[in-house]
């Protein structure tokens, strides 16, 4: 396996896993598309904890910080590798930022990056969330962004031009409330 994780990154990963299969179980998901969702989990953080140089080498038109190279060369990588589906591929490639053109399997990434319980801030409201997706996936995905860019905003950072797009794409369709 190519993938570079340290024991806790592993650990971060097999519970994303389990947690976008408790949900494909929950929405009746058939298997195909499950296997794309688990494929998508298990890649998605594969370089996080890779040497820089590796990373600058499958992310090399990614400027900035290994936080935001990790999803482009774990998705260029995975793609060598024999990856085909642009579904799963995007949904790595974009983990960190969100991507308005996202099919089902960006979206549960997305989530689930975010929700799984291993982590350790605000764990009741994101426990509730994570057992709400299967019944309300696009109301728990405004909510995961919204917290996810509250807190990029909050943290004096700037907002990539994906990430605004993907934001006003799940703002665009509903009133305002
Ligand atoms: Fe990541
Ligand atoms: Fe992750």
């Amino acid at each position: 396996m190519w993938a570079a994780m340290s024991p806790e990154r592993l650990d971060h990963t097999i519970r994303v896993a389990e947690l976008v299969s408790e949900w494909a179980d929950a929405m009746l998901i058939h298997d195909s598309e499950r296997n794309r969702w688990l494929r998508a989990a298990w890649l998605h953080d594969a370089l996080r904890d890779a040497p820089e140089a590796e990373l600058a080498e499958w992310a090399s038109s990614t400027p900035g910080p290994v936080e935001l190279k990790h999803g482009p060369a774990s998705a260029a990588r995975a793609k060598a590798e024999g990856e085909i589906d642009r579904g799963v591929l995007d949904a790595v490639r974009y983990h960190s930022l969100g991507l308005a053109e996202w099919d089902m399997v960006g979206r549960v990434l997305y989530c689930a990056d975010y929700l799984e319980p291993g982590r350790k801030f605000l764990q009741e409201e994101r426990a509730d969330l994570a057992a709400r997706l299967p019944t309300d996936m696009s109301g728990v995905l405004r909510e995961v962004a919204r917290a996810r860019i509250v807190h990029s905003i909050r943290s004096g950072w700037t907002l990539p031009e994906p990430t605004v797009r993907f934001w006003n794409s799940l703002v665009a369709s509903r009133p305002a409330s």
